[in-house]
């Protein structure tokens, strides 16, 4: 079955998920560097400068994976927590440095209301089986006036850039797929999904349709990537 078809319900796609990351964490970090020519670091540098978090703010890093943007929000002087629901991806971060790591899930968050100053995520909402639902969540977790930061990739909205980008991004995957764990289709997802999820416009919509107030997004790459910012009411 191809991967559109395996991640078209919410189920199919929390199973598909789980089952991708706990068997490419290994191989994480190095693949995002390759698929990203090594921009990601500077794209989640812009992602910490725009929450540009104050001493001792409280910072929930979801869908933390290896940690990036957690470490980068702790060397600003917050008080971060990681949240991934990949058991592998939070024990390699953990061996990079010790900050607050914890395996739960970004649609049921394990937090009380208010807890957090900022809400972060690299590459997290694209992920989740209801967008809704997670970004609820959020917004239970954020005190008033906290932040949401989210970076991703977009669905260009242009026809023909949209084909080359999917493209590339089929091509070089699975190439990457083949090389790191023998099957092409580990890294197919990612073209899937990008066509499964909305375009940054209309999730910044959605987010001011739930509650969000502010919401603006910030083209990366020509607006193949994005930066999602918004604050909560
Ligand atoms: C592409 S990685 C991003 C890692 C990191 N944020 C970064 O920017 O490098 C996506 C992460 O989302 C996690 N994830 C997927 N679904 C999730 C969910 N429902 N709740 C929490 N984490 C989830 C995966 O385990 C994986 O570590």
């Amino acid at each position: 079955m191809r991967v559109a078809e395996r991640i078209a319900t919410p189920e199919g796609k929390r199973r598909y998920v789980r089952a991708l990351f706990a068997t490419i964490a290994d191989r994480y970090d190095f693949t995002t560097i390759a698929l990203s020519f090594g921009l990601d670091r500077r794209w989640k540098t812009r992602l910490v400068n725009l929450a540009s978090p104050a001493a001792g703010a409280r910072a929930l890093d979801l869908a933390t994976g290896t940690g990036d943007i957690a470490f980068a929000l702790a060397a600003r002087g917050a008080d971060v927590v990681g949240l991934d629901i990949t058991h592998r991806m939070l024990v390699l971060a953990r061996a990079k440095r010790r900050e607050k790591f914890v395996v739960g899930d970004m649609m049921a968050l394990p937090f009380p209301p208010r807890s957090f100053d900022i809400v972060t995520t690299g590459y997290g909402l694209r992920n989740v089986p209801s967008l809704t639902i997670a970004v609820d969540e959020i917004q239970r977790v954020l005190r008033p006036g906290g932040q949401l930061v989210s970076l991703d990739f977009n669905r260009p909205s242009n026809a023909v850039v949209r084909a080359a980008f999917l493209a590339y991004l089929t091509l070089v995957g699975a190439a990457l797929g083949w090389i790191l764990h023998r099957d092409p289709d580990t890294y197919r997802y990612i073209p899937a999904s990008i066509l499964q999820y909305s375009d940054a416009a209309a999730v910044a919509r959605l987010l001011e349709a739930r509650g969000f107030v502010r919401a603006t997004y910030h083209p990366i790459l020509g607006g193949l990537m994005t930066i999602h910012h918004a604050f909560r009411s």
